[in-house]
């Protein structure tokens, strides 16, 4: 069964002056990836939950809330209560990635472990069973607009296998310089969802984005 890429548009590269509309503008995605950052775990800041319920009354398209934050035993489950669809933690900011997991499911939305570009995957397959998406990073969490780094691809790789081979059950998500240049290689090492900030906000046209985004992938994903 080939597989069907999923696009989720990162509204860090949106107006935040006028998120109701800009969610709006991605309503053909399959999720919406809204980045929390706490100027801790990460240098940048960005919003949290009372702007996350905001967004939630308003979007026709599941939230797929990226924290990229310390701490994330004490606020992850909040944004499951608020209804996001997946929430994703840090593998490098969690003490107990599994308890964390266990409570955001808790909460009712599935449970995402991020990895940095450098951290590998090997410490984190055992905890990787109580979770439903893995999220690769392909660029240093932080900022939108970076370059991708295709180094990561091995740990996609590596990742697809385990899920093909039934040893994981796990969505495989990447984040960070997905446009239309480089969502085939992702596609290629076995990429489910793909996070896209500037390739969809970036366009004149962000439904057109998206579409040619998953045009791209599915046509690399048939190969
Ligand atoms: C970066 C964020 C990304 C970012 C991606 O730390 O996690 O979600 O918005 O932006 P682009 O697609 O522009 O690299
Ligand atoms: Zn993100």
């Amino acid at each position: 069964m080939p597989r069907e890429p999923m696009i989720a548009p990162s509204l860090l590269s949106a107006d935040f002056a006028r998120l109701a509309d800009e969610v709006a503008r991605v309503a053909d995605a399959d999720w919406l990836h809204v980045d929390v950052m706490d100027a801790h775990f990460v240098p940048n800041l960005t919003l949290g939950l009372p702007v996350v319920e905001a967004i939630q009354r308003v979007s026709p398209v599941p939230l797929d809330c990226h924290l990229m934050i310390e701490d994330p035993e004490r606020w992850a489950p909040g944004y499951a209560e608020a209804g996001a669809r997946n929430v994703t933690v840090h593998a490098e900011a969690c003490r107990d990635a599994r308890a964390v997991a266990r409570h955001i499911r808790a909460a009712g939305a599935l449970a995402g472990l991020a990895i940095k570009p450098g951290t590998p995957l090997e410490g984190h397959l055992d905890v990787l069973r109580d979770f439903d998406t893995l999220l690769v990073m392909s660029v240093e969490p932080g900022f939108g607009g970076q370059s991708f780094i295709a180094d990561v691809l091995p740990k996609v790789q590596e990742a697809r296998r385990l899920v093909d081979s039934g040893e994981l059950t796990l969505l495989v998500e990447i984040d960070g310089g997905i446009n239309a240049d480089t969502i085939e290689q992702a596609a290629e090492a076995g990429v489910d969802m793909f996070v896209a900030g500037s390739a969809v906000y970036g366009a004149d046209d962000p439904a057109k984005a998206i579409a040619a985004l998953r045009a791209r992938a599915a046509a690399a994903m048939r190969e």
